[in-house]
């Protein structure tokens, strides 16, 4: 068992599976000029399946798929299928551009759950925030997904100016879609220009959403990272995840494993363990596990003060969310 010195049992790990992206979206890339990992340092398709067979011996139950975008690597269906042995619920977070083509994999490999990104209904923002004209695709695959009987997260990351003109729209769309949508308070990482001016938290969306509709709070569950609540008679749901203006380290039991094969105990840690190098040493992985779950910080990383107003970006030491991944 993944228990931290604070008690939380780790059963949740996310594996990015490349830090490419056919997106560039401007929040997730930093500025500079991006540089790739080399292909040899990311994990071999066989090294992934080797790595995850430990983390899930030592009590992993669920596997998110990330990226970059996770549906941009060519072995993702081989992946996908060797993970689908282990006894885990299998899920992914994806742009949605290329989910047409994996259908089958996925349900063959029994997932149910999809993540699809999208932070704009209107095709002019969405090219200038993607860099990308290419809108019309990842709708009309969000609603592939449904037909097919998936569950459909939808991730929007809420930057103040731009989503309050939008969240009703939004909202609107759980009427006859049963889509649940998320609004992602907007987070630090490395290049990607946060300042605490940018953020809407939760309550002021809350706010925008109840002049319009009226709300109803849904119960959430103890793992869960959104507040989730409800337009009555909607078929769908919406929720906010609140890291900004209300972190839930408190129940966290994710853990991170990078393309390049490092295990991050948190999304804003900068303590990585090489697994993989240790791997290919030969050297035993279960001791490196638990020594990075030993050391994770009751919250936030440790690295940035809960009230987000006085967190200073440029001291937060930490991957781009790219090479993260989510
Ligand atoms: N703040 C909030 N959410 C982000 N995401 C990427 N970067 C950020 C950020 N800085 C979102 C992506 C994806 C999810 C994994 O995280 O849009 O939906
Ligand atoms: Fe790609 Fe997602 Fe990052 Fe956009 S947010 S660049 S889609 S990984």
């Amino acid at each position: 068992m993944l228990q931290d010195t604070i008690g939380r049992v780790h059963n949740y790990l996310r594996i990015s599976l490349t830090d490419h992206c056919n997106f560039r979206c401007t929040y997730c890339m930093p500025q500079e000029e991006m540089e790739w990992m080399p292909q040899s340092h990311l994990m071999s398709k066989e090294e992934i399946i080797q790595l995850a067979e430990i983390f899930v011996k030592l009590g992993i139950s669920k596997i998110r798929l990330t990226g970059g975008e996770p549906l941009v690597r060519r072995e993702f269906d081989w992946i996908l299928d060797q993970l689908s042995k282990f006894p885990v619920e299998l899920t992914l977070t994806t742009n949605g551009i290329l989910i047409d083509k994996h259908i089958p994999a996925l349900k063959k490999a029994g997932v149910r759950s999809v993540n699809v990104s999208l932070d704009t209904l209107n095709r002019e923002k969405f090219k200038k925030l993607t860099r990308r004209d290419q809108f019309d695709q990842v709708w009309n695959n969000i609603l592939l997904l449904l037909k097919e009987g998936f569950r459909v997260k939808v991730n929007a990351v809420a930057l103040h100016g731009l989503i309050e003109e939008e969240i009703c729209d939004f909202v609107q769309l759980t009427e006859k879609l049963p889509l649940h949508m998320r609004f992602i308070e907007f987070m630090p990482f490395q290049g990607n220009l946060w300042e605490s001016k940018k953020v809407i938290t939760a309550a002021q969306m809350l706010d925008i959403v109840k002049e319009k509709f009226e709300v109803e709070k849904l119960q959430d569950k103890k793992h869960d990272t959104a507040k989730k609540y409800q337009v009555p008679g909607f078929k769908g749901t919406f929720a906010f995840i609140t890291t900004m203006s209300e972190h839930f380290c408190g129940s966290c039991n994710r853990l991170r494993l990078t393309a390049d094969g490092r295990i991050k105990n948190c999304l804003f840690g900068k303590e990585e363990i090489d697994l993989l190098g240790a791997l290919r040493n030969g050297e035993p992985i279960e001791p490196l596990i638990h020594q990075s779950v030993t050391r994770k910080h009751a919250a936030l990383g440790g690295q940035f003060d809960p009230d987000y107003l006085k967190t200073i970006p440029e001291e937060i030491e930490n991957r781009s969310m790219i090479k993260i991944g989510g």
